[in-house]
């Protein structure tokens, strides 16, 4: 029997390459591919730092352009001029409460700007003949929120499962997704999308709940728990993501999507009393840990969790995701490796060896994009519990 060569990514553009999940994703793919090249395509909004790329630069394999996906021609430029054969798209306006506030930008990014980035990709790859080699590979990076809200017994979101978006965020995403799925079938365009759980780890941007958390743990600020904290999300580990995305490029199907998750229910309030925990742990057994964090409650010997406030809910918010991994496991090999108590231990060491980072992304680009962008408008402190 022939079998058919897979497709092997060589040239690769991601998309959103500063952000949390795609810094990542580039760390890792760069430090497991010692051959082919990154272009890293990022506008650089509050959520994206070039310092999340700064360990691997200089590097011969990876250039960074500062730019937006919705600039067709840039991204006709970059897929010809470096050859590029895969886009990993991440680019994306990705917190829930900014969608709630302000939606538009996460219309023009997520869904005007996939569109720019598949028409580019269509022309290149398809219908150009100095690239259209046959040999490419769009791969979507997407969430688990498409498809809604979960009772507590209801099973968990498979591929299969109805899309039901409840936030601006993630109808942005959901309409994302049938243009992705859309172009696959009407174009014979070589697409695979993941949808994803909650994933934390380094270079988060502390709005998200658990780098939120521990830095305002750090500071001795109150830690805004929403409505009665038992809404419930499932964790990963963003090295298992990144693992999960490496399987799709290797060996994801066209036209496929494949979910992923670390089988890590949990209520919001038991991943910050994790956290606390855990901190607290930290604080007894390194004592310097004291003299840099004054402001800890650890610090006047009292517990983190005295910090946790309930807040008002956010509306429309999700009661809980899960996922069924049961596709990326048979198809993919798919397992995550950290466990949810690890993944924490590994983020929490990471945000202590690295507070210049977080400080300089919270207090540097945060507020001057902020300035830029919301002068006058209700801006969203990350710092600061959130008012609905
Ligand atoms: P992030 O907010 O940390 O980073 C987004 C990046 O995209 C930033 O670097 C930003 O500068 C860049 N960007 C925004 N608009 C752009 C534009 N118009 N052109 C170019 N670059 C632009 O996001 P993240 O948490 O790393 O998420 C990455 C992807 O993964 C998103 O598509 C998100 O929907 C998806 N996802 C995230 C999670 C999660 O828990 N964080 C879970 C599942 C899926
Ligand atoms: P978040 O990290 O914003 O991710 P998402 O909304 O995409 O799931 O929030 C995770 C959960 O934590 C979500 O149920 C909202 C809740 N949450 C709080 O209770 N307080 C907070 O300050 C934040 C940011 C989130």
């Amino acid at each position: 029997m022939i079998s058919t060569p897979r497709f092997r990514p060589r040239n690769l553009l991601v998309t959103g390459g500063a952000g949390f999940i795609g810094a990542n994703f580039v760390h890792f793919w760069l430090g497991r591919h010692p051959t082919g090249r990154i272009v890293v395509l990022d506008a650089l909004t509050y959520a994206g730092n070039r310092s999340s790329l700064e360990p691997r630069e200089p590097d011969q394999r990876l250039r960074f352009v500062h730019g937006d996906i919705g600039d067709e021609r840039l991204v006709g430029e970059l897929l010809y001029d470096e050859m590029i054969d895969t886009i990993v798209h991440f680019a994306a306006e990705t917190h829930v409460d900014r969608s709630i506030h302000d939606p538009d930008d996460f219309l023009r990014t997520n869904v005007i700007g996939t569109h720019a980035l598949l028409k580019a990709a269509r022309m290149a790859w398809l219908e150009d003949p100095r690239t259209a080699t046959g040999e490419h590979r769009f791969h979507h990076v997407s969430t688990d929120e498409v498809y809604g809200s979960l009772g507590p017994s209801d099973p968990a979101f498979r591929e299969t499962t109805p899309y039901a978006p409840n936030s601006p965020y993630s109808a942005s995403k959901a309409a994302a997704d049938h243009l992705v799925r859309a172009y696959h079938r009407t174009y014979g365009l070589s697409t695979v999308t993941s949808n994803c759980s909650n994933n934390y780890g380094p270079y988060q941007f502390p709005e998200k709940l658990i780098p939120l958390t521990l830095v305002n743990l750090l500071h001795g600020k109150p830690i805004p728990v929403y409505g009665d904290g038992q809404n419930v999300r499932d964790w990963l580990y963003v090295e298992d993501h990144c693992r999960g995305i490496e399987l799709c490029l290797l060996d994801g199907a066209p036209g496929e999507t494949y979910n992923f998750g670390g089988n890590k229910e949990r209520t919001n309030v038991e991943v910050v009393r994790l956290l606390c925990a855990t901190l607290d742990r930290w604080f007894a057994s390194k004592p310097d840990l004291t003299r840099r964090f004054p402001d800890a409650p650890r610090s006047a010997g009292r517990p983190s969790d005295c910090l946790i406030e309930f807040v008002r809910d956010r509306p429309g918010h999700d009661r809980r995701y899960a996922v069924d991994v049961g596709k990326a496991e048979r198809e993919l090999g798919y397992r995550p490796v950290e466990t949810l108590e690890t993944g924490i231990e590994r983020t929490i060491a990471w945000y202590l060896d690295n507070e210049p980072w977080w400080s300089s992304v919270m207090d540097g680009s945060y507020r001057r994009w902020m300035a830029t962008n919301y002068a006058g408008s209700q801006g969203l402190d990350p710092t600061e519990p959130r008012r609905y």
